[in-house]
């Protein structure tokens, strides 16, 4: 929350100061979690991978038995308006959609009017400094459920992974389950070998599907790279030469170290460094 000019937030059609935008205590976002977010970039003022960003949020509120109050189209007018109304360059765009509000009761009603919230949050995210230093990752056991192809927020397991990694001073958690990475607590993590193969896992409800994940096995695959879409386990990953996470907000930035041990040479290599510029051109040029 900004403590000059309020913020203008969209709430279910209407453009409101966040001061003045209001949902009721009954919202089953609210009392179960029975919501789906998306986060999208905004660079230059404009929206990066919304094409993808859009398809996900259509495909979540399908798997949970939702309808979108709105077409996806309306949503990326109102995105717009709000990048325009806020005079957002670059940050993020926030939507949450919900079931709606009634009695408490497991079993919703049908007719349900859904809540559809967005705002804007201005962050520099195209910084060069995660490029020249790297990130560290923790591992932590994977807690959440098993449809994690959902982009639900039921994020507490999350919550408590990144605070317990922040605790220990790392930049984000990496998540295991049967001895391999599943994914980072906000993101989708990769392991480059020592002769240039991009590994990350293929997507299934283990892991979110990931937008810039897309974009950024797009191009590999436009530039030759070698992808090889499996689990890797963390002993891999520790013998890797290099490795990443992507995401909407971090686009994509190395990996350092993992919990004590530093990832190839300990700093920022050449396979990430290309990503990340063969990324940062086309979603400048991509963007809506
Ligand atoms: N998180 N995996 C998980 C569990 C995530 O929460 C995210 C994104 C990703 C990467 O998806 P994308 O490239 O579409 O951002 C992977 C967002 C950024 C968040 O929760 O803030």
């Amino acid at each position: 929350m900004s403590s000059s000019s309020p913020r203008i937030v969209y709430l279910n059609g209407a453009f409101l100061p966040e001061n003045e935008a209001h949902i009721s205590i009954f919202d089953r976002g609210f009392l179960f979690g029975d919501g789906i977010y998306e986060v999208t970039a905004v660079l230059d003022g404009k929206l990066v991978d919304s094409p993808s960003h859009m398809a996900r949020l259509e495909r979540s509120v399908g798997e949970i038995g939702g309808r979108l109050p709105v077409s996806t189209d309306e949503i990326v007018k109102a995105e717009k308006r709000l990048i325009e109304e806020n005079s957002l360059q670059e940050g993020m765009i926030y939507l949450q959609y919900t079931r709606g509000a009634e009695d408490r009761n497991f079993l919703y009603s049908e007719d349900l009017a859904p809540t559809l919230v967005m705002f804007t949050q201005a962050k520099k995210l195209d910084d060069p400094r995660a490029m020249e230093k790297g990130l560290k990752v923790k591992t932590v056991p994977d807690q959440r459920w098993a449809r994690r192809d959902i982009k639900s927020v039921c994020l507490l397991p999350q919550v408590l992974a990144k605070k317990a990694a922040k605790a220990d001073g790392f930049d984000e958690a990496w998540m295991l389950e049967d001895g391999v990475v599943t994914e980072g607590a906000s993101s989708t993590a990769y392991i480059i070998t020592a002769d240039d193969r991009i590994i990350t896992r293929a997507n299934s409800n283990k892991t979110l599907p990931g937008c810039t994940r897309l974009a950024v096995l797009d191009l590999a695959r436009e530039h030759g790279l070698t992808i090889e879409e499996r689990p890797f386990t963390l002993a891999e990953a520790l013998a890797a030469r290099e490795a990443a996470l992507t995401s909407a907000s971090n686009f994509i930035v190395p990996i350092v170290m993992i919990d004590d041990t530093p990832v190839g040479d300990g700093k920022p290599g050449a396979m990430v460094k290309r990503l990340r510029a063969l990324y940062m051109d086309n979603a400048r040029k991509t963007a809506i």
